[in-house]
């Protein structure tokens, strides 16, 4: 199977199973129009946030990498009226997109975007003293490892931590790869199968955005 076939079939999916919500597309287009790289989940990925947001019953979600806020909707939708979502987003431009799209999409009180390096406003939350339902981590790979930490720091027992992009093509298997994204995903899987505070597990996708997978842990102790 090749791309097309891979896009073809995830076309065939979103037709089926995801009910045509405006907001969604507007959002895209925003996105494109504004000249933002089209790295945001697939509409299908969406929707299984959105889904597993609802069967954690979450609350509290901590998002780190909001680009146009896309997946930050799909969560947004998945919260009762009093729960919200805090999202960490280094670039201003990116964030500008995302207000404009959780804005029109009514969203605006559920959304809490915080813009700069996440290792600089992970730390802030910890004041808060709000522990999160569900972290879903997809920002620079590179820091992945250290994401884990804070995800673990901040989420409660029982919680579900996601994390995007984890196989990138295959290219995770190469251990001589300079790549500082490969290199950080190597070393989150190797932090991770040693972490005895939560039980993961990674599954490979294909689909619109190509071959790569995502890995999904709950939380045992913190
Ligand atoms: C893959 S995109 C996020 C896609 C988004 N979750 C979605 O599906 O719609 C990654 C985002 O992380 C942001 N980012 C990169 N490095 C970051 C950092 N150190 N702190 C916070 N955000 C960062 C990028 O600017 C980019 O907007």
């Amino acid at each position: 199977m090749a791309q097309d076939e891979w896009s073809a079939v995830d076309a065939y999916i979103v037709g089926k199973l995801l009910s045509q919500d405006p907001v969604f597309e507007a959002a895209l287009e925003r996105n494109r129009a504004a000249g933002l790289p089209p790295i945001d989940v697939s509409p299908a990925q969406g929707k299984l946030l959105h889904l597993l947001a609802r069967l954690v019953g979450a609350r509290n979600i901590l998002e780190i990498g909001t680009l146009g806020g896309y997946s930050t909707l799909w969560f947004a939708r998945a919260l009762p009226l009093d729960g919200r979502i805090v999202t960490l987003e280094f670039s201003p431009i990116h964030a500008a997109v995302a207000l404009e799209n959780i804005q029109a999409a009514g969203e605006g009180a559920k959304v809490d975007l915080r813009v700069g390096p996440a290792l600089d406003t992970l730390p802030l939350l910890e004041q808060d003293g709000v522990p999160f339902d569900l972290v879903f981590i997809d920002a620079d790979k590179r820091n992945n490892p250290d994401y884990l930490r804070w995800a673990l720091r901040l989420a409660r027992v029982g919680a579900l931590i996601v994390i995007d992009n984890v196989v990138r093509g295959g290219r995770v298997l190469d251990p001589a790869s300079d790549d500082p994204d490969i290199i950080g995903t190597r070393r989150f899987f190797e932090i991770a199968g040693e972490e005895k505070r939560w039980s993961a597990t990674a599954i490979q996708t294909v689909g619109a955005k190509g071959w790569d997978g995502f890995a999904l842990a709950i939380v045992e102790q913190n």
